[in-house]
């Protein structure tokens, strides 16, 4: 299965983004006074989201919802989000992982995706990133960091080591094709049960249209492993696109 546009709708979508395009990232790579201020979603809308995921797992589920995984973290927006809303809902255990080379996107972006992404955009050093969690009232050290580009990290080892078995929610919000890629064949032997998968910038760019990004790198998952299965849920905006994913070997 894919989730890949045929003809007509590409070309429907190419229209109407010319009358309403898909926003911007408001990140820019130049000069930001406070990295911590940028929230590239609001956290109100993301806390939501997570909380409705985190609901809708527990009734398919039960209390074991799975842990929560997050590739691309920055000043830790999104994964505090995450912390909170799991903390309004009591899922103490719960585990959170947070995946990141703390060093913007890696050397070599910009000859992908159509060359819209450039190396070293978002960047945010480890230790601010934990001063901003602080400042949202968020545990740095309840959570457990995976530092590193994903071709160092990703391996049976990180598997090992960590004992990750049980995911229930997944943010993939690194961006490129090949990084995207490298996270989903990372997480395929864990994908064992239920589990939401989120891709933040599916349309970025018009990268869905284009054929590149998470877009392609979700499509080329799906279509090389039959084994899974994905429905598509409500996302938290509309650049972003959200799955339940389930694998039928189980
Ligand atoms: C768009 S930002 C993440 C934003 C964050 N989720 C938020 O909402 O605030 C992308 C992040 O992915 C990380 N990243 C991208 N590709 C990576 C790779 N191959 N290895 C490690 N980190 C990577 C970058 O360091 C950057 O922090």
């Amino acid at each position: 299965m894919s989730f890949r546009y045929s003809s007509l709708t590409r070309a429907g979508k190419i229209f109407y983004r010319r009358f309403f395009p898909v926003p911007k990232s408001p990140y820019t790579i130049g000069e930001v006074k406070d990295i911590c201020a940028v929230n590239l979603v609001p956290p109100e809308t993301l806390i939501n989201f997570f909380k409705n995921c985190l609901k809708k797992l527990k009734e398919i589920k039960g209390e074991e919802v799975g842990d929560y995984f997050e590739f691309g973290v920055f000043n830790g927006s999104s994964i505090g989000s995450m912390y909170l809303a799991r903390n309004e809902l009591g899922l103490g255990s719960m585990r959170l992982f947070g995946f990141d080379a703390f060093q913007g996107l890696p050397p070599g972006s910009e000859k992908e995706d159509a060359g819209v992404y450039k190396t070293g955009f978002y960047t945010c050093s480890f230790e601010k990133m934990q001063q901003c969690l602080s400042r949202r009232n968020v545990n740095p050290d309840d959570i457990t960091w995976i530092k590193g580009w994903y071709n160092e990290t990703l391996t049976d080892d990180t598997i090992k080591k960590f004992s990750l078995k049980k995911i229930g929610v997944v943010f993939i919000d690194c961006d490129t094709y090949s990084s995207s890629k490298s996270v989903l064949d990372f997480l395929k032997p864990l994908i064992t049960g239920p589990v939401i998968i989120c891709f933040d910038d599916w349309k970025l760019y018009d990268l869905d249209v284009k054929g590149e990004g998470e877009y392609r790198s979700f499509n080329e998952f799906l279509e090389n492993n039959s084994q899974f299965k994905a429905e598509e849920i409500k996302s938290y905006n509309r650049k972003s696109k959200s799955f339940l994913v389930t694998s039928i070997k189980v």
